[in-house]
């Protein structure tokens, strides 16, 4: 086993990456049934302090190496309100079967802090997510078509979107971390939590050919 870790380490020197190396910090990802997952996260009163700059860099290497859509810092043991995510269009229209609704925007990489979020409309749609937290297994999660979310970016400037489909889905998401929520405590049919790898046999409720993409995976 050691040769291969000596291997990779040298892939990285000879590509002249050693600076990103030494930066780079993996976090451990909080795995449902943690305590961190359950409780309230608290507000961070200092966003530009080193140690959450830190932190944005090393969730933001842990999501993409996990290959998530978004990441809240209760998932890497700290209980502060921050949280990550993008989307790309081409994620949002497979994660919900291809409705013109679910249509949406690129959203880039955007960090949050202390994110609030309304409510738009009364209305809620279902939808398949995965949760880095909840490893190899997907639900079908009722959420708001439509919100409006605020936060901080972490050099301090406010963000206020407005957010529908796909992107509203992650949001609420993400931010339902930081107050202890992990999806399958919105879901309101069981019978559609399921295993990722079994949605090869069909996906359920749905005649549709089963997806391996395009879901919230976060
Ligand atoms: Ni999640």
């Amino acid at each position: 086993m050691k040769h291969k870790v000596s291997g990779q380490f040298q892939s990285f020197t000879v590509e002249g990456h050693i600076g990103i190396l030494l930066n780079m910090a993996i976090l451990k990802i909080a795995r449902m049934g943690h305590p961190v997952l359950r409780q309230m996260a608290e507000p961070i009163t200092e966003p530009s302090a080193p140690r959450i700059q830190t932190l944005v860099s090393n969730m933001y290497e842990t999501m993409v190496d996990a290959e998530g859509t978004g990441l809240a810092a209760p998932q890497v043991h700290v209980p502060l309100r921050m949280v990550m995510f993008f989307v790309d269009s081409e994620t949002a229209v497979q994660g919900n079967n291809k409705t013109e609704d679910y249509v949406t925007d690129n959203v880039p990489l955007t960090v949050l802090i202390n994110p609030e979020i309304e409510p738009l409309t009364d209305e809620m749609e279902l939808g398949w997510e995965g949760c880095l937290s909840v490893p190899g297994l997907m639900g079908k999660v009722p959420r708001y078509t439509k919100i409006r979310y605020r936060g901080a970016a972490p050099d301090g400037t406010p963000i206020v979107r407005t957010a529908e489909g796909f992107h509203a889905r992650v949001v609420q998401h993400e931010c339902d971390h930081l107050d202890g929520f992990l999806y399958p405590q919105r879901m309101t049919d069981l019978s559609l939590l399921v295993f990722r790898e079994e949605m090869r046999h069909g996906v359920p409720g749905e005649q549709t050919e089963p997806n391996h993409n395009g879901t919230v995976d976060d």
